[in-house]
């Protein structure tokens, strides 16, 4: 099954290919195209993600991102066909369509007239788009332009919830990416997922393939969120994991007679929930004091390592704790924050002393960021088709919905 993917949730307008095959618990994967076109600079500006500026950009991104996927995934079109929009006329009819199936957005409509329309259909099987959760002008983005693509080209469409392509994405395997075909491990159930991005924090048990139970979330912060506040206290660009990470590593090469010990909120409570925003406070009330004597350039890497140690003692406790009581026979690492390598390797450790028989599952850290791949992965998975007329976009989707 060819499927192309389409995910725009939040601030990466991405468009991938993927041919997929075999057992949905094992499939084999063929990626022919993995466009991700960020717009991270353009929000850094603003030290965070701003919804309706974000959805401006999906709409100039996104018949770009397809054509330059189109053409890498060689699905029977040349480059004269891409570049000449006369070929095809639409009738009339179609085109009035069009332009009320794309009326909310009105910078992707010209181009989407002007360069999509002319094509001839292409030689897939299904289109797979992100309908939530996530920034809801954002998300509307990606579900127009799937449905106005669903309708010419008459391909069934297949929503997805974005926290399912987080999930599927360690099937690939942690190397995943650097070869174009995969052959994925297979999933033993029951599984449990650790979702760790910006806008969540999850463990996700899920005993039947495709159906989940939420059994811990965040009552606050996403592990991702507390990163990136704490980044801005620390004055780092956004988005704050990554630098918050690149400034544990200069911990080493100082010496410090300071000390800076943070809470670890909720590790002994008896259920699987998470809360990080007294762990960001106690960041806050350490820096007012400590910078009275130090400079923030010198306390970042102190403060950097001690509070992504307090994240992943918190994350990591839990999983095991879950995994022991669930049985889980895999364990899956999702999300943003899962690119951290401090994350990745505590949990393989602790994965491996306290409950060997779980198989870990991490993903390729070239796929942890916001993905079409993913998507259209899950879309195999799920093999969910809706009329593409009924496709919305649901900004506070949960992946216990039962969609
Ligand atoms: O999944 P994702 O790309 O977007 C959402 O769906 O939210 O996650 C983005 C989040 C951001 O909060 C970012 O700071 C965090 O993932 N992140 C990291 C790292 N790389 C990205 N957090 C910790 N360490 C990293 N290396
Ligand atoms: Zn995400």
């Amino acid at each position: 099954m060819i499927i192309l993917g389409i995910e725009t949730s939040c601030d990466e307008t991405a468009i991938a290919v993927i041919e997929a095959t075999g057992r949905k618990v094992r499939p084999r994967v063929r990626v022919l195209a993995n466009v991700v076109l960020s717009q991270i600079p353009l929000h850094r500006e603003f030290g965070g993600v701003v919804p309706n500026l974000a959805k401006r950009e999906h709409q100039k991104n996104l018949v770009p991102a397809l054509l330059r996927a189109l053409r890498e995934a060689d699905l029977g079109f040349k480059n004269e066909d891409l570049r000449n929009r006369t070929r095809q006329i639409n009738p009339k009819s179609k085109i009035l369509n069009l332009k009320s199936l794309l009326a909310r957005e009105p910078e992707l409509l010209p181009l989407f007239l002007g360069k999509i329309a002319p094509l001839r259909a292409p030689r897939i099987d299904a289109i797979a788009v992100t309908t939530g959760p996530g920034l809801e002008p954002a998300l509307w983005a990606g579900v127009n332009f799937s449905r106005a693509l669903a309708y010419i080209w008459k391909k069934p469409l297949i929503p997805v919830n974005h926290l399912e392509g987080h999930i599927y994405t360690a099937m690939l395997g942690s190397d995943a990416i650097q070869k174009k075909r995969f052959h994925s491990a297979e999933l033993k159930l029951p599984a449990l997922t650790l979702i760790v991005s910006g806008g969540h924090t999850e463990l996700v048990l899920m005993r039947k393939l495709g159906r989940y139970k939420i059994i811990g979330e965040t009552r606050d912060d996403a592990a991702g969120e507390a990163f990136d506040k704490v980044g801005k206290m620390l004055g780092l660009p956004y988005p704050g994991g990554p630098a918050i990470e690149r400034e544990t590593q200069k911990l080493k090469a100082i010496s410090y007679k300071l000390k800076a010990h943070f809470p670890r909120p909720m590790t002994n409570s008896n259920d699987f929930d998470f809360s990080f925003s007294g762990l960001k406070t106690a960041v806050l009330y350490f820096l007012r004091d400590a910078e009275k004597k130090h400079s923030l350039k010198e306390l970042r890497p102190l403060v950097a390592a001690e509070f992504q140690s307090a994240v992943i003692d918190v994350l990591v406790s839990k999983t095991i704790r879950a995994a022991k009581k669930y049985r889980a026979k895999s364990i899956i690492l999702g999300g943003g924050v899962a690119a951290n390598k401090e994350l990745r390797k505590r949990l393989a450790e602790d994965v491996r002393s306290n409950v060997p028989h779980s198989t870990l599952h991490l993903p390729s850290r070239k796929l942890t960021g916001d993905n079409a791949l993913m998507i259209a992965l899950a879309a195999y998975i799920s093999g969910r088709r809706k009329d593409w007329q009924m496709v919305r976009a649901e900004a506070n989707m949960r992946l216990d919905s039962g969609q």
